[in-house]
């Protein structure tokens, strides 16, 4: 097992490695003072791991309630928060009690954001169960749902207590899913870590999953620290992000956010060419992350930014320079047009 301890408004500890679920309870007797657990999941992730995770917390005397919610983007809603809300309520958790998220990015965002608001914050362990949970989202407090206007326009900075990364719970990730988490992993080395991007290059996806994950973990670590509340170091994590925004959406949502990152990560490498641009492109096509799309520039910029956000206003794009080594480069927005057509 591996440890990397965060600094943040919350210091806590994010625990790597195999099994971890079921020490799930002895870290809540320890740690807090509960009574009552509520674990939240989705309708995938509670049949293969409730479980363990029950067992987990009954062994320990805590009195376990799950709230379970449709799998899905679309369950990020005031709807499912509301409900989830309601279901602490007729619980009786109070504020020493403790919140599990158990699950990928979707369930982290949906508990932590509960967890941030329910009786003005109770704590709250994440127990990521996808690749792009486990080297992101768990880590770093930001906690969301979205509204109809948008992704993530309701949210909270809180810092979870734990983070329990049980490695094994990767197993039963559907390979899609796994590679969609990979371009989250590929974008750490393109950002800060030559021998992380080496390692990938290398193995693909066969790469030694503990280290990887741990290795990201501290990354992101680090990024926390400097700037917990995004307002600098932290927008380099956008990395791919800004075009691939565009072409995820351009496809209503039909390509994955992670494939979107990676042809985000391939054309910026295009618009902005350096010596390990090939690289890039390379090691995604390796892990089998699409690095092109068939929009056109314009399609693309209108799926960007709406037509009230198209002039006068400058957006951050994260410029790889080369491998470890990235720029966050202020952009007029009437010059995106001709940078998107560059990187196609
Ligand atoms: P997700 O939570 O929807 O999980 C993807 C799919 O995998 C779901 O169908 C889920 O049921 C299934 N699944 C999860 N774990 C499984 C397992 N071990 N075995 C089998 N199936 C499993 O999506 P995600 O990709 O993990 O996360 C995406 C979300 O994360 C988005 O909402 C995004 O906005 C958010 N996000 C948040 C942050 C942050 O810093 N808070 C960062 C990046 C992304
Ligand atoms: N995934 C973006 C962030 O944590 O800032």
């Amino acid at each position: 097992m591996n440890t990397v301890s965060v600094h943040a408004s919350r210091s806590y500890e994010v625990l790597i490695g195999s099994g971890l679920l079921s020490s799930l309870g002895q870290h809540i007797r320890t740690m807090t003072k509960a009574d009552r657990v509520c674990v939240v999941s989705d309708s995938n992730v509670w049949p293969l791991y409730g479980k363990t995770v029950t067992e987990a917390l009954e062994t320990a005397e805590l009195s376990v309630h799950t709230f379970v919610f449709p799998a899905g983007e679309e369950s990020k809603n005031g709807q499912t928060y509301l409900a989830l809300l309601s279901f602490l309520t007729d619980c009786g958790l109070t504020r020493s009690d403790c919140i599990v998220a158990l699950g990928g990015g979707v369930t982290g965002d949906l508990a932590g954001f509960a967890a941030a608001t329910y009786l003005r914050g109770i704590p709250y362990i994440q127990a990521p169960t996808t690749l792009l949970a486990a080297v992101d989202s768990s880590v770093g407090g930001k906690t969301a749902i979205d509204l109809p206007g948008g992704k993530n326009l309701a949210g909270a900075f809180y810092q979870p207590i734990l983070v329990l990364c049980d490695t094994d719970t990767l197993n039963t990730l559907p390979t899609e899913i796994f590679r969609d988490g990979c371009a989250e992993v590929i974008k750490y080395g393109i950002l800060y870590d030559d021998a992380l991007f080496a390692h990938l290059e290398h193995h693909g996806l066969a790469f030694d999953r503990e280290p990887v994950i741990t290795r990201c973990v501290e990354l992101k670590r680090d990024v926390v620290a400097e700037d917990e509340f995004d307002r600098g170091a932290r927008m380099k994590l956008n990395l791919g992000h800004t075009f691939g925004h565009g072409v995820e959406a351009a496809s209503g949502y039909r390509v994955s956010h992670g494939k979107a990152v990676a042809i985000g990560m391939a054309m910026v490498a295009r618009t902005f060419p350096g010596p390990d641009s090939l690289r890039i492109i390379h090691c995604l096509e390796r892990f089998g992350l699409p690095v092109t799309t068939h929009h056109s520039a314009e399609t693309l910029l209108q799926y960007m930014y709406s037509d009230k956000k198209r002039s006068g206003g400058t957006v951050s794009l994260i410029v790889p320079r080369e491998i470890g080594r990235c720029d966050i480069v202020p952009t007029p927005v009437e010059e995106l047009k001709s940078l998107i057509q560059a990187g196609l």
